[in-house]
This record gives C-alpha cells, sequence and structure tokens, in this order.
C-alpha cells in the first residue's frame, strides 16, 4: 500500500485549485490535478514539481476531463482509485461562472449544475466508500458567497453554488460518524482568472488571494482530528465596507425622513 497521502484537486490547473495543490505538495500531499486543458495541466505540474518534487515519484499526476461530463467523471475518478490504491483528501475547486439569471437558456444553466453542482457530487460519490474503508478522509468544497447571499445578474450561478453548499453540509453530517470531514468554503472575490473575466469593482489587490484559500486548507489540516468545521466564509473587506456604507446612508436617509414627517405633525392640533 502507497504510503504517501493522495489528494486530488479538481480545478488544480490554475486559480484556487492550484494554491490549494502547492499547499497539498508543501504538506506532503501526492497531488493529482484535474482540469480539461492537457497544457495548463503540464504547466502546473512544472511549476508545483520545481517548487516541491524534485523526486519523480512525488511529482503530481494530472487527470485532463470535462468534468461537465458525468461518465467521464466517474471514469476518471475510478481510474485516479486504482493508479493511487488511496485518496485522503478531495478538493472540489472546478468551477465555471456564466452571468445571467432567468435570462439564461436552459443548456447554459443545466451545465452551470453540471459543472458546479454534479462533479462535486460525483467525486464525492467515487472516494467516499474509500475513504470509509480506510477510516478517515477529508473533503473540501469549494462553494462561494453566492452560494450564501445571491446577488443581481448571478442568478444561474449562485443557484449552483446554493446547491453546492446544501449537498456539502449533508454529506458532512452523513459522514460526521464515519471518520471524514466534510468542509464548505465561500469564498467572496478571490484574485484569479474568473475574477478578472468577471471585472469587479474591486483591483485585485483588494480580493482574497489564492494563498488565502491555502492557508484555510492549512488551518483545516491542522485541527485536531475531534474538530469539524463545516463552513469557512471568507469576504473582502473592500466588499464588507462597501455594503456596510451603503446600509448607513440608507438608514440616514430613512431617519432625515421620519423627523421631517414628524416635525410637519401639528402636536398640538394632535392634542
Ligand atoms: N475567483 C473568485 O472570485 C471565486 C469566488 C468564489 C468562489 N469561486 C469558486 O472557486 C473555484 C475555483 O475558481 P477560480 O477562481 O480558481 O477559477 P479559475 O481561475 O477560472 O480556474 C477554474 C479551474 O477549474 C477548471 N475547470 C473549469 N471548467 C472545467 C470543466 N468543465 N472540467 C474540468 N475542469 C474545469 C479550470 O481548468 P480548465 O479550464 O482547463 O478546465 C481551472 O483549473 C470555482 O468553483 C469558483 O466558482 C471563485
Amino acid at each position: 500500500m502507497n504510503q504517501v497521502p493522495v489528494a486530488i484537486v479538481t480545478g488544480g490547473s490554475r486559480g484556487i485549485g492550484k494554491a490549494m495543490a502547492d499547499e497539498c505538495m508543501r504538506l506532503g500531499y501526492r497531488v493529482v490535478l484535474v482540469a480539461r486543458s492537457v497544457r495548463n495541466l503540464e504547466l502546473a505540474r512544472r511549476e508545483l514539481t520545481d517548487k516541491h518534487a524534485p523526486d519523480a515519484a512525488l511529482q503530481p499526476d494530472i487527470e485532463a476531463v470535462d468534468v461537465a461530463d458525468a461518465e467521464a467523471v466517474k471514469a476518471a475518478a475510478g481510474s485516479i482509485i486504482l493508479r493511487h490504491g488511496r485518496v485522503d483528501l478531495l478538493i472540489n475547486a472546478a468551477g465555471v461562472s456564466i452571468p445571467g439569471t432567468l435570462e439564461l437558456d436552459a443548456d447554459t444553466f443545466t451545465r452551470l449544475f453540471a459543472i458546479n453542482l454534479r462533479a462535486p457530487f460525483l467525486f464525492m460519490q467515487a472516494v467516499l466508500p474509500h475513504m470509509f474503508a480506510r477510516g478517515g478522509g477529508r473533503i473540501i468544497n469549494i462553494a462561494s458567497r453566492n452560494g450564501k447571499v445571491a446577488v443581481a445578474g448571478l442568478g444561474g450561478y449562485s443557484a449552483s453554488k446554493y446547491g453546492l453548499v446544501g449537498l456539502s453540509e449533508a454529506v458532512y453530517r452523513d459522514c460526521a460518524a464515519k471518520g471524514v470531514a466534510v468542509t464548505t468554503i465561500c469564498p467572496g472575490w478571490v484574485n484569479t482568472e474568473m475574477a478578472a473575466n468577471e471585472g469587479p469593482s474591486l483591483r485585485p489587490e483588494e480580493m482574497i488571494q489564492p494563498e488565502d484559500l491555502a492557508k484555510t486548507l492549512r488551518w483545516l489540516l491542522s485541527m485536531s482530528p475531534s474538530v469539524r468545521v463545516m463552513e469557512v466564509m471568507l469576504e473582502c473587506a473592500g466588499d464588507v465596507e462597501r455594503r456596510a456604507s451603503v446600509e448607513l446612508a440608507r438608514l440616514y436617509a430613512l431617519k432625515r425622513r421620519h423627523e421631517a414627517e414628524f416635525s410637519a405633525i401639528d402636536v398640538q392640533a394632535a392634542l
């Protein structure tokens, strides 16, 4: 039996997934990077190998698969487990963000759900029996702040992430007594290609950095086995501040309106 712990990281070729794979390697895991682009997978493998794994046996393994394809996901998960003989950690980070709510066509809506929700479901379904058989393991699902608070214009994405938050919470409870810890991470804007493509109002340096997700992983893995962390929400300080000042401005406007209405009432006459 392979003595080195194995981590599968979907979306591991760039962004959040790559930062988490980097941290896994730092912590001594053999990682399996999953994404579609073989070129990006190879680039990530080279970068992580140069940084952490001069020993060929510890270099990242790569699996090119489109996680929108259910049968391909099942086959890929099966072949990873067969190759490595064990899975200690699963990080579901592959995801896409497509703007739109009711104006989305049904195929795009279905695609969002296939990638952001069904793929994590299928990967969990594939690895959990092996984790139970070994008496433990850990799953981390990257949802989003949009899976906790929906925003206008992003309804399809939000719905898929709300689904992932719900699924993940149920699996967290299902696994509680079986030694497998499941955590959902719900970040706000993270400084990756996905965020850059959406043109957010924050500057890159004002966003959460992918390394912050890696630090969250390190923190989770440092907990005693008796601890379970169901959910972690990370917000951008600038976003919190902006929302708070909008709320405050609204409250002050309300106060001024009430004061004006109150002073307009002829109190003596009313008595
Ligand atoms: N960035 C943010 O602001 C933010 C905030 C909250 C949550 N999130 C979530 O965090 C996760 C990672 O996001 P990110 O910002 O790192 O995104 P990213 O930079 O766009 O990276 C996405 C990763 O997922 C892979 N991927 C996308 N579609 C895939 C498919 N159909 N099959 C297989 N792999 C696929 C990509 O590789 P290929 O393209 O080669 O397949 C890539 O490795 C996502 O689930 C996202 O929803 C992001």
